[in-house]
């Protein structure tokens, strides 16, 4: 996604600049041309050699640097993105007024492609009408804003927004920014994700290996794509993807009503969670106590979830099923493919090195009810991840 992108960053004086630092990082590491822009109070807070080193490129600081000269309006031309983090409200209030008094406004003025500003000061500057009508004056000229959030400021504790966002989140609005227009944008995207836990009793449970990786990457890459996600979570140890909505289950029933009512608004499913196929057939309600001898389990059969979906689905909407098979597994997976009525099936092999449950990559093959198969170099779980959704966008109408 970053990869061959140009972004500059524009960083305005508040604390929150130790933040950008990650920032310009993680868009640097991502793959992105990174040109950094600093007013003249960020530079106290960050010396501008931190992020030329974190960047590998000059920093931008005054408008009167030698051989730069106009060095603001060719970036505020040649870039993808222009991000402000922080923007603080001098920053706001000054952009807002069509001002170029530095090197950050002018290129703010000078700017006509898309702008993210991440707002971040003390609460109380932030509930003040006179910002409000900053952000607002911004929104309409096509500024888009992510936070700023509720959470600790550097003066102390406060309920009110003023912290600005984190990276990471930051990171995705960017990216959503960057992409919108794709075919996924406005869609609601149903993601499943994880195992499943069946009682045995209160204390013990049936459930499986599965870390919930691949659904959770496959969650924020649609949300980053423009969608409306609804991430369907079996117990797993992620934080939920920026954006989306989480809703989370605990057994292959509860998954399967949260199917059930997510669906008819769903333009896309993904069934990325391995529910548990079998539950005790009488849960007790008491601790099991230890006995001498072997215990058998009772189990019986829980719901096809994908097969039960096949009489509601939407029209025209793309159903995506997972099968994690050990051997024959293009072959298995196609009984599946059709068995479930699918539009794609994405199949790895558990006994691969590097695919499967709890690694953070994926080797797969990607099926489609027309009979083709895609094999999927081995790739981090993000980018297989983005393959599907390609797969998915090529069938949307
Ligand atoms: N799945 C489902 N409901 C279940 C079990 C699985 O909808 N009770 C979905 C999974 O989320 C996955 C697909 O079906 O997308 C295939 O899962 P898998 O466990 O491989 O298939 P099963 O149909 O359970 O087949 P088997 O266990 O016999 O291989």
């Amino acid at each position: 996604m970053w990869a061959g992108r140009h972004v500059v960053l524009g960083v305005s004086g508040g604390i929150a600049c130790y933040k950008s630092c990650i920032l310009a990082r993680r868009l640097t590491e991502a793959g992105a041309r990174v040109d950094v822009v600093l007013t003249r109070a960020a530079a106290e807070f960050v010396r501008p050699l931190t992020f030329e080193a974190l960047t590998g490129r000059p920093v931008l600081t005054s408008l009167w640097e030698p051989d730069r000269a106009l060095a603001h309006v060719r970036l505020a031309d040649a870039a993808d993105l222009v991000i402000v983090a922080p923007a603080t409200a001098q920053l706001l209030a000054r952009a807002a007024q069509g001002l170029a008094d530095d090197v950050l406004t002018a290129l703010l003025l000078a700017r006509t492609g898309p702008v993210l500003a991440a707002p971040a000061m003390n609460d109380s500057m932030y509930a003040q009408e006179a910002t409000g009508r900053n952000v607002a004056a911004l929104a309409a000229r096509g500024w888009a804003f992510v936070g700023p959030e509720v959470g600790p400021l550097a003066e102390g504790p406060s309920d009110r927004p003023g912290r600005m966002s984190e990276p990471e989140s930051i990171l995705a609005h960017a990216a959503r920014l960057l992409r919108r227009g794709s075919p996924l944008a406005g869609r609601t995207v149903v993601v499943t994700a994880g195992p499943t836990r069946e009682p045995i009793d209160p204390v013990r449970v049936v459930t499986n290996r599965s870390s919930g990786k691949m659904g959770y990457r496959l969650a924020e890459a649609a949300w980053e794509r423009g969608a409306d996600v609804v991430l369907v979570s079996g117990p797993v140890n992620l934080a939920a993807p920026v954006g989306v909505r989480l809703r989370s289950v605990e057994t292959t029933e509860d998954l399967e009503k949260a199917v059930a009512e997510e669906l008819p608004q769903a333009d896309v499913l993904i069934m990325a969670a391995a529910p548990a196929d079998y539950r005790p057939s009488s849960p007790s309600d008491a601790k099991h106590p230890r006995t001498d001898g072997a215990l058998a389990i009772p189990m019986e059969p829980t719901a096809d979830i994908l097969r039960a979906t096949i009489a509601v689905r939407k029209r025209g909407s793309v159903i995506v099923g997972f099968a994690l098979e050990t051997g024959d597994a293009i072959h298995k997976a196609r009984t599946k493919l059709e068995g479930k009525a699918l539009d794609l099936i994405v199949v790895n092999d558990a006994l691969e090195p590097g695919a499967g449950f709890d690694v953070d990559t994926n080797r797969v093959a990607i099926l489609d009810r027309e009979g083709n198969a895609r094999v999927v170099p081995l790739a981090s779980k993000r980018e297989v991840a983005d393959t599907i959704l390609d797969a998915v966008e090529a069938r949307l109408g």
